[in-house]
């Protein structure tokens, strides 16, 4: 099964009773291991969190750090993109190369790297003197 596939899978289970849009999202670390998240809404709107966050807390969570490769899906006209500060979470742990495979339910695929989606990223070297 695809990352893609993982992330379509496991989307029917987001909490998104406000914007009623589900986002599915799944990283594949170099171990091989898959971990999924979902979108989770919340009453007090800015308090909820993007599926790509929810998949990066299940790795590290499990003793992960590293992406080997990422997918997001969600039912919309054109693969979804993730929004800014889910790029920003998701460069902590992709090295450059890795390749972030947006989707949607119609077929609709876009693979970029995580240094086209978000170029001169802040990163750790920047505050080391
Ligand atoms: N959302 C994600 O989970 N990931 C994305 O890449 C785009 C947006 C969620 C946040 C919110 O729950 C809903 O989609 C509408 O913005």
């Amino acid at each position: 099964m695809s990352l893609v596939d993982d992330a379509i899978r496991i989307r029917v289970n987001a909490h998104a009773p406000y914007s009623g849009f589900k986002v599915g999202a799944a990283i594949r670390t170099p171990s091989g291991r898959v971990f999924t998240g979902v979108n989770v809404e919340n009453a007090a709107y800015p308090e909820g969190t993007c599926a790509e966050a929810g998949a990066i807390a299940a790795m590290v969570a499990a003793g992960e750090t590293e992406i080997a490769a990422m997918a997001v899906v969600g039912d919309a006209p054109a693969p979804v993109t993730p929004c800014g500060g889910c790029r920003q979470k998701i460069a902590e742990f992709a090295p450059r190369g890795v390749v972030v495979t947006m989707a949607n339910l119609a077929g609709d695929r876009l693979e970029m790297k995580i240094e086209a989606l978000l170029p001169y990223a802040f990163a750790k070297a920047q505050m080391e003197g």
